[in-house]
């Protein structure tokens, strides 16, 4: 996103406020945005509101000009990187679908050579009449053109249904897909994330302060690398709709088994899920309180990674997380011997750096022949930093 050139054309609805978090969404990622709009659009938010938060002045006119030395449409969607139509009404559907131009936003959609992402918006009769139905299908199968699903649930005339604008952060994240450049690999990727529950009685259970955030940050940048990711978590408070298909479990051995059915054929193994070594004997009944101490006898989980070493084929990549206490790198690399791992991202945990549960993580690489330390970084954008490195590893060990 950084230093990207986004054309945001608001049309006339009343998510256009919306628009206004997306937008700083794309000024907080480091893009360069120029607002557009139709003159409908003024009805719901004003130009002071885009001046401000893009930084320069919004278009909503076909004569007005932010550079007099050049044509306004051709350049707003020909020396861009996207255009962005959110939120994208039924009429600059239709219109985009007839390739009529009559305002700025429409002929900056005709003579667009830039990739298009339109994020629609409208009441759900308007969104299912057969004419919006038509243009979408036209629209979508044109080159160039993309579409952010839009969502069910309360519109703005009080009815409920189809038709709300995706949210920002969902817009924001098709947009940093259609902005990253695609690998020729197609690669199957099998992710695991957050921690596991072991239950002790049927409402306590042992687990750990993992959040999900790396697996999650590696299976969004697989994702947007053109990967074919599904990804394994143990429950987590991020729920959010991820655009690749989402497998929940609880337990290391459910954990285990929805491992062991997708592995075979994966063609890269991330296990960067907090996976518990020992599970209580579960007990039917809620532990009473009873005063005095008890105590808990534990049995070892599977090893979810050792399993699948006779399961995956031998050109996949395997790449599995240490996080140690004490010597780092000595145990990092023993782990990664004993498990067969092509790559571990070892950290280590301490009172003062917890990476479990937090948005930053420092980490050190260990392949077989060299170890390479990374300074302390978002969770984020360490996950864009893996998905490539363990991309380009993927294909190195596949043309061997
Ligand atoms: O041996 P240790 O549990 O420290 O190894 C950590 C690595 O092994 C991580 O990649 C983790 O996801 C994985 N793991 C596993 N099965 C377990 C425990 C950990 O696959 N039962």
């Amino acid at each position: 996103m950084q230093g990207k050139h986004i054309t945001l054309a608001v049309t006339g609805a009343i998510a256009a406020y919306k628009a206004i978090h997306l937008l700083r969404l794309f000024r907080e990622a480091g893009a360069e945005v120029q607002v557009i709009g139709t003159e409908h659009s003024l009805h719901f938010v004003g130009r002071e509101t885009w001046e401000a938060l893009s930084g320069r002045p919004p278009l909503f006119g076909l004569w007005e000009t932010p550079d007099p030395s050049k044509i306004p449409h051709i350049m707003l969607g020909q020396e861009v990187d996207l255009v962005v139509v959110a939120p994208a009404t039924a009429n600059m559907l239709a219109k985009a679908a007839c390739g009529i131009a009559d305002d700025l936003v429409s002929t900056v959609l005709l003579a667009a050579t830039a990739p298009v992402l339109f994020a629609p918006c409208m009441n759900t009769a308007m969104w299912e009449h057969p004419a919006t139905r038509r243009n979408v299908e036209t629209l979508a199968a044109r080159p160039g053109i993309h579409f952010v699903q839009c969502a069910e649930g309360k519109l703005a005339c009080g009815t409920e249904g189809k038709g709300r604008l995706a949210e920002p952060p969902t817009i924001f994240e098709m947009a940093e897909f259609l902005l990253t450049p695609k690998r020729p690999e197609r690669f199957r990727w099998l992710i695991t994330a957050g921690a596991t529950r072991e239950y002790i009685d049927p409402v306590r259970f042992l687990s750990n302060g993992s959040s999900g955030l790396m697996g999650r940050s590696i299976a969004d940048a697989a994702w947007r690398l053109g990967g074919e990711v599904t990804l394994v978590t143990g429950p987590v408070a991020d729920t959010t709709p991820r655009p690749y298909p989402v497998h929940t479990v609880t337990s290391a051995a459910e954990m285990a088994t929805a491992v062991n059915e997708q592995v075979p054929l994966c063609d890269i193994l991330v296990m960067s899920a907090a996976v518990a070594d020992h599970a209580p004997v579960k007990s039917v009944a809620k532990q009473k309180k009873a005063g005095g101490d008890i105590s808990l006898t534990l049995h070892s989980t599977p090893d979810i990674l050792t399993g699948t070493i006779p399961l995956m084929r031998p050109d996949a990549l395997r790449v599995g997380f240490a996080a140690e206490t004490e010597d780092l790198i000595k145990n990092a690399r023993g782990k990664r011997e004993r498990k067969k791992l092509d790559l571990i991202v070892a950290n280590l945990v301490s009172m003062e750096l917890d990476p479990l549960g937090s948005q930053t993580n420092r980490v050190t690489l260990i392949t077989a022949d060299a170890q390479e330390e990374l300074p302390l970084m978002p969770k984020r954008e360490l996950g864009t930093l893996l998905a490539v490195k363990i991309h380009d590893m993927a294909a190195r060990k596949r043309s061997r």
